[in-house]
């Protein structure tokens, strides 16, 4: 198994590109699924969740072919519905592929996702929406087994915004019967480039990007283009990393709109940040300041940046609070970072951290994507030999070649096959 050793003390300087988001890229994939045909997708990210759900969809019959920046993805021919456990058990998305299914087919089997690292992550209200629009669900030895001969479009009010729930039902309900309106639904910046996506295919929907979605039914899709939008969550990281090594670096290729709850946080710990186009530029401060953060749905501050501004709040001058309000069990890399001696303490969902230099290179584990991103970071500023990461599939699920990109800044990391 890979590990990843870095000697830290070395500031970011340079300039990185950041790759396609992972989580638009997922429920674009599955889109693909609604409409016959050709589909063609750019900046794809080269990722272990893509390959997941690639292999998922493969087995279901669709055809993939890479050709240079474009994919294309070829669903003429399904010839099963059946998303099994063995794949569905490494990537909870992987129930974007009922509300897809259930469209063009009216039936899904997929095996339920059970609890992972972060928390019980439930799908009771993708399941709730479904059973508002017709379809019929029985549980049968772990997998949800669906049928809807014709959906129909209803009211769903989701009790807390979920980003897979509203992007699962939107698709369901792109070519279901009349209207479907989602109230309380999510506002991520995915949602709406899936949004985009499905426009483009020929679907009606407005209001993404609020809390109010429509979907107007059509009777059926066809193939589009679509290039994915960049990732704000390794952008983020990006942008945290250079604070807190007090480097200077210029984030390539994102869009700043996106980052704008992270951006406000990273200046409030004394960073320079200057807002481009499609970049940023970031110059980290002498002395890192203490800031408290919360994390909330878009547009709040994302829970998928927490354990990484954890890591930089944990060499900062001063005491910070951070709240996790998504997910009731993401605070596991604090033990790990307490290994390289951060002065942590948790009472519930908030984490008081008492900021303080230096951290110490140690070996630990990463237990989930974006723990093993903190620990990166963590490793990034330790003193005293080398920090291994070690369990980096995590990793892997979700950032595109991170060491090489940190290499290229200037960072003293490599991967290791252990
Ligand atoms: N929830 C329910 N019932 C549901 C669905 C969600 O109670 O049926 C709860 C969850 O337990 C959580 C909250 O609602 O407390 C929000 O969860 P959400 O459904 O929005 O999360 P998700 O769609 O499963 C996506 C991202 C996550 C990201 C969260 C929050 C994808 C593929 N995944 O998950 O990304 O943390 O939204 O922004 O889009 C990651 O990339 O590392 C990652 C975990």
């Amino acid at each position: 198994m890979d590990k990843i050793v870095i000697k830290g003390g070395n500031p970011l300087k340079g300039t990185v590109s950041v790759s396609g988001a992972k989580n638009a890229a997922l429920p674009a994939l599955a889109s693909c699924l609604l409409a016959e045909g050709r589909h063609q997708l750019s900046s794809i990210p080269r990722l272990r969740d893509i390959d997941t759900i690639r292999r998922i969809m493969s087995q279901l019959g669709v055809g993939f072919h890479d050709r240079g920046e474009v994919l294309e993805v070829d669903s003429t021919r399904i010839t099963n519905h059946e998303a099994p456990y063995e794949l569905v058990k490494t990537m909870r998305a992987s129930i974007l592929l009922l509300g897809p299914l259930l469209a063009r087919y009216g039936k899904a089997k997929i095996s339920l996702p059970g609890g992972c690292a972060i928390g019980a992550r439930p799908v009771n209200l993708h399941l709730k929406a479904l059973a508002a629009m017709g379809v019929d669900m029985h549980l049968d030895q772990g997998y949800i087994n669906a049928r809807a001969p014709r959906l129909k479009g209803a009211d769903i009010f989701f009790d807390t915004p979920t980003v897979t729930g509203t992007e699962n039902i939107m698709m369901a309900a792109a070519t279901a019967s009349g209207v479907t309106v989602l109230k309380n639904a999510a506002r991520e910046p995915e949602i709406q480039d899936l949004a985009r996506l499905l426009r483009r295919m020929g679907a009606d929907i407005e209001g993404d990007g609020t809390d109010t979605v429509v979907i107007r039914g059509v009777p059926e899709l066809g193939t589009a283009r679509h290039e994915i939008i960049p990732d704000r969550i390794e952008a983020g990281t990006f942008l945290i990393a250079a604070a807190m090594t007090g480097g200077e670096v210029r984030i390539e290729g994102c869009l700043p709109d996106h980052l704008e709850a992270v951006i406000e946080k990273v200046e409030s710990a004394g960073a320079g940040v200057k807002v481009l186009d499609r970049a940023l530029e970031v110059r980290g401060p002498d002395v890192l300041q203490s800031v408290d953060i919360k994390t909330l749905p878009y547009p709040g501050f994302p829970t998928d940046l927490q354990a990484q501004f954890m890591a930089m709040m944990a060499v900062a001058d001063g005491w910070s609070m951070i709240r996790e309000t998504i997910f009731e069990n993401r605070f596991i890399h604090i033990s790990e970072l307490k290994r390289m001696g951060a002065d942590i303490e948790i009472n519930g969902s908030q984490a008081l951290v008492r900021g303080k230099r230096p951290l110490l290179a140690a070996p630990v584990m990463a237990t989930d994507l974006r723990a093993s991103a903190c620990l990166v970071l963590a490793g990034l500023v330790a003193e005293g030999g080398a920090t291994e990461i070690h369990r980096i599939y995590h990793l892997d699920r979700g950032y595109e070649r991170l060491e090489e990109k940190f290499s290229l800044l200037g960072a003293d990391i490599r991967r290791v096959n252990a």
